[in-house]
């Protein structure tokens, strides 16, 4: 048996002739830039996050990227992030000329420390970057309070939690506005790349669009350096075809997280993740943790599971960030944790068959 990691597939037979009848519209008009369903999805999008607004833009790092600059932050300032996120993070921070002030996560749940947050506030911070990471959102109960106090905004990196929930509200509708990303693998996933910031505050979406389209706010009249980052028309018809079932989508992932809990909750040798009290979470990973990763990886691999690791090196020890002068030991649970986690294939096509065959073969890996 195999068992890809993401079955993209099985989603599109899902929606196919939707798509299809989508996109022989967007080219019988030939509206390819910012046509009707860019509008329509960014509506429905806002909708769907619960806030006033939403703009779409080319993908997840330019979006945080905006988001950051929109909110104020400026070259020499400081952005507090997690040590263990994707790459994409830390690089938007970098893009503006900011400096990422990376932080250790809890144990638990690999989510960013809010005391870790907080001894890291200098004056010169100028946005917290939680991210909410396989489809968790990360503890902004207690970290809004301590963004509140330092007068600082929280920009979220909501790119892996489309849908998921804290006490009954959504991730990306918590800060003073979020980034997201549709890259196709994520639980709304574009046909190619796509992002999005979702913001309440009317001045933030105003200047995200400003700068997401040359600093224009009118045709070849151009009020600050900005860039090029627009939401393709074919990816919102692709979007909105696959919002319509991000519910249910997300429920089923659910559904295969709760089964592999009953498969392998009890088993010594394999730690699960546990959901946070309050906590809705859309499983964008499942991410277990044992010993001899990269032995059970390869085994895995090599027997059809399609097993993978998010992330392998915390930011501070990738070979980018090397000028950030952190060793090994500067985020004992960030690394300590790169060496165990193994994301088990999870998404909304997989069969209990599948799921059965994963952990049979895992347990045979660590000879179980
Ligand atoms: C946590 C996180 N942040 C940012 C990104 C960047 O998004 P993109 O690849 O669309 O630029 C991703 C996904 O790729 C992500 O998982």
């Amino acid at each position: 048996m195999r068992v890809p990691f993401v079955d993209l597939a099985a989603q599109q037979a899902e929606i196919d002739d939707e798509v299809r009848r989508g996109l022989d519209d967007v080219f019988a008009r030939t509206a390819f830039i910012g046509g009707e369903a860019v509008q329509l999805f960014e509506r429905e999008y806002a909708e769907f996050v619960e806030v006033s607004h939403c703009i779409g833009v080319a993908n997840g790092t330019d979006a945080l990227e905006l988001a950051l600059r929109a909110v104020g932050v400026v070259p020499g300032g400081e952005v507090i992030l997690p040590a263990n996120t994707f790459i994409a993070t830390a690089e938007a921070v970098s893009r503006i000329g900011a400096v990422p002030v990376l932080v250790d996560v809890d144990d638990e749940h690999l989510l960013i420390d809010p005391g870790a947050v907080e001894r890291a506030i200098t004056d010169r911070t100028q946005a917290i970057v939680p991210v909410h990471l396989f489809g968790q959102v990360a503890p902004l109960d207690q970290l809004m309070p301590v963004a509140e106090a330092a007068g600082v905004p929280i920009v979220e990196d909501a790119a892996q939690a489309q849908g998921a929930r804290l006490h009954g509200r959504g991730a990306g509708s918590w800060g003073a506005c979020a980034a997201t990303s549709f890259y196709p693998g994520k639980n709304l996933g574009a046909a190619g790349d796509a992002g999005a910031v979702t913001t309440d505050d009317p001045q933030i979406a105003a200047r995200v669009r400003l700068l997401g389209s040359h600093g224009s706010p009118t045709k070849y009249v151009h009020d600050v350096v900005g860039m090029n980052s627009r939401l393709d028309t074919v990816q919102a018809v692709v979007l909105r075809t696959k919002l319509a079932r991000l519910e249910k989508w997300n429920e089923l992932r659910v559904e295969a997280a709760r089964r592999y809990g009953r498969l392998l909750d009890d088993v010594a040798g394999v730690r699960t993740p546990r959901t946070r009290t309050g906590s809705t979470d859309v499983w964008h990973l499942y991410v277990v943790r044992v010993s001899q990763r990269d032995r059970v990886l390869g085994e895995l691999n090599a027997a059809g599971v399609g097993a993978a690791i998010h992330y392998p090196t915390p930011v501070h020890l990738t070979k980018a960030y090397a000028h950030l002068k952190l060793t090994a030991g500067a985020f004992p649970v960030a690394e300590r944790a790169a060496g165990e986690i193994l994301s088990l294939p999870l998404h909304p096509h997989i069969s209990a068959e599948q799921q059965e065959y994963v952990v049979e073969r895992l347990l045979s890996c660590l000879g179980i």
